[in-house]
């Protein structure tokens, strides 16, 4: 697709996935996409984890109940790393991933997948961040901060929500 076709077509998908395994290939172009979004200072503190294995889709599914992460052939978790930038621990790990992330939803959407940003299911949820943390081993400094499942949407169709009026959003000076 085109690139603003794609930016259009993209929207979240709740339901449920075809058990159609993903090729290896499409879920590498995925990732990629995350890879070449900008980070502050080219830190890339994003990390990106892809479950296609059995028995950790098995567990995952059981720490967070979804309709689509119970059935989409593959998920891919959206990571952020407390990196230190200068002095400071980064203040920027969320607005890395957020990039990231957006780059990863586009790609989805442009290989005829479907998806969803789960953050405000898994980023703050306690729970669940002490288990995904114990059961992949997580380094202190880092976060699962979505669980994106991804596949081909049983139910077809879906669409963006509208949008606010573009005069609301947008102001031009000139
Ligand atoms: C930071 C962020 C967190 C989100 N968290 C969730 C979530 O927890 N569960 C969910 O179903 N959708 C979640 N979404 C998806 C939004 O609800 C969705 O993007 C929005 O309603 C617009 O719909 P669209 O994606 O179809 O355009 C999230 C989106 C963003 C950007």
């Amino acid at each position: 697709m085109q690139f603003f076709d794609t930016m259009i077509a993209r929207h979240s998908y709740r339901g449920e996935f075809e058990p159609n395994p993903i090729p290896r290939e499409d879920l590498v172009k995925i990732v990629t996409a995350g890879i070449h979004a900008p980070s502050a200072g080219n830190q890339q503190s994003q990390r990106f984890y892809v479950v296609t294995d059995p028995a950790l889709l098995a567990k995952i599914r059981e720490i967070f109940q979804h309709p689509g992460v119970a059935t989409a052939p593959a998920l891919v978790l959206l990571v952020s790393k407390l990196l230190k930038f200068g002095e400071n621990d980064s203040p920027f790990e969320l607005q890395d991933y957020g990039a990231a992330a957006q780059n990863v939803l586009l790609a989805i959407a442009d290989l005829g997948y479907s998806t969803v940003w789960t953050d405000g299911q898994t980023n703050f949820n306690k729970e669940f961040q002490e288990k995904i943390g114990s059961l992949l081993n997580l380094d202190e400094d880092a976060t699962v901060r979505a669980v994106l499942p991804v596949g081909i949407p049983k139910t077809k169709g879906g669409q963006q929500l509208p949008r606010k009026p573009f005069d609301e959003l947008v102001r031009f000076f000139e």
